[in-house]
C-alpha cells in the first residue's frame, strides 16, 4: 500500500501504538507529522523514523495535549506550516490511577482522551477539508464497554475510580466519533473509532509504582504494539476503507461498539458540553 503524496498527523507517537503507526506510515511513503509532549523524545523519533524508513519527510510538534492553550498553538503552528491534512489520527491517551486536572481544571483523563481529541479535530478541519479524501481515525478502546457518561458527574469529583474514568473517556471517543460523522455527512472526510485491542505499550506506567511494576508484568498476556497498532494503520492508509466513516473498527473488522454508545441524544449533548469546556461555543 502505497501512502506517497499523503500527509498525516499521529498524537502520541513517541511510544507505543502511535509510535508503530507513524513508523509504519511513513514506511509506505506518507508524509508524517507526530505530535508529543516532550521536545527531546519527538526528536529522537524523527531520527529513528527517518533512520528505519529512509523517508526524510518526518515533522514534529511538541504539545501537551491535555493543555487546550497548547492544543490551540499546536493547531495554529500546523495550520501555518501546512495547507491540507490527509489523515489524522487521535491517538494520544493516558491512564490515571488517581484523580488530577488538567492545567484548564479539568479532570485529566476527560481533558486528555476526550477533549484533546475533540479540540483537535475542531480546529484542523480547516485543513482536513482541504483533502480530497482525508481520514480521522480517533483511537478509542474495549474498555468503553460497560461504561456510560454520567452528566451529573462528568468529571468524576465524587467516586473517581481510575478504570471507570478510563472507559468513560473511551465511550466519549465514541459518542464524539458518531456525532462527527454526523455532522460531517457530505464532506469528503472519514471518521472511525477503533479498538486496538490490549497492547503491551507505555499507558497506565506513568506516576505510579504499581503501574511501573504491574504494567510489565502485564506484557505476557498483551498484544504487541504493532499488532496493536494493525488496524490504526489499516484506517488510516487502506483502500478498503475508502469513504468509509462512523464506524467502530477491531482486527480490521467494523464491529458494533456497546448498545450505549449508540445513543444519539447523549452524543448531542456531549458534544454540546465539550463545546462549552472548549470554549468553542
Ligand atoms: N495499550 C493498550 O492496551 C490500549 C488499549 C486500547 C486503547 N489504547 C489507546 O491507545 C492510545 C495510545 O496509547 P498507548 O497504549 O500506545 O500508550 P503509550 O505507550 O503510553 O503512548 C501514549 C503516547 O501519548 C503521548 N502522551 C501522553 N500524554 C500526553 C500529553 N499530555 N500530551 C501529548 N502527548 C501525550 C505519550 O508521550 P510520551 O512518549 O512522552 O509518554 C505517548 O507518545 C491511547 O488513546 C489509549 O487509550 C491503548
Amino acid at each position: 500500500m502505497s501512502m506517497q503524496g499523503k500527509r498525516c498527523l499521529i498524537t502520541g507517537a513517541t511510544s507505543g501504538l502511535g509510535e508503530v503507526t507513524a513508523l509504519a506510515l511513513a514506511q509506505m511513503g506518507a508524509e508524517v507529522i507526530i505530535v508529543s509532549r516532550r521536545e527531546e523524545k519527538c526528536r529522537r523519533t524523527v531520527e529513528i523514523i527517518r533512520d528505519q524508513t529512509g523517508n526524510p519527510a518526518v515533522d514534529y510538534f511538541r504539545a501537551n495535549l491535555s493543555s487546550q492553550n497548547e492544543i490551540r498553538d499546536l493547531a495554529g503552528a500546523v495550520k501555518k506550516k501546512y495547507a491540507r491534512l490527509d489523515v489524522l489520527v487521535n491517538n494520544a491517551g493516558g491512564f490515571f490511577w488517581g484523580r488530577r486536572e488538567s492545567v484548564d481544571g479539568i479532570e485529566m483523563t476527560f481533558a486528555l482522551n476526550h477533549l484533546n481529541y475533540f479540540l483537535l479535530t475542531h480546529l484542523l478541519l480547516e485543513i482536513l477539508e482541504k483533502s480530497s479524501s482525508a481520514r480521522i481515525v480517533n483511537v478509542s478502546s474495549g474498555g468503553h464497554n460497560n461504561q456510560e457518561i454520567d452528566f451529573g458527574n462528568l468529571q468524576l469529583e465524587q467516586n473517581y475510580i481510575h478504570f471507570t474514568a478510563y472507559g468513560k473517556s473511551k465511550l466519549a471517543n465514541l459518542y464524539f466519533t458518531y456525532e462527527l460523522d454526523r455532522r460531517l455527512y457530505g464532506k469528503p472526510i472519514t471518521v472511525n473509532a477503533v479498538n486496538p485491542g490490549y497492547t503491551a505499550s507505555n499507558i497506565a506506567r506513568e506516576g505510579n509504582l504499581f503501574g511501573w511494576i504491574f504494567m510489565p508484568l502485564t506484557r505476557i498476556i498483551a498484544n504487541s504494539t504493532e499488532k496493536g497498532a494493525e488496524t490504526i494503520i489499516y484506517l488510516a492508509s487502506s483502500e478498503e476503507v475508502e469513504g468509509i466513516s462512523g464506524n467502530y473498527y477491531q482486527d480490521k473488522k467494523a464491529i458494533p461498539s456497546s448498545p450505549t454508545s449508540y445513543e444519539v441524544e447523549t452524543a448531542k449533548q456531549l458534544w454540546y458540553i465539550s463545546e462549552q469546556l472548549t470554549g468553542l461555543n
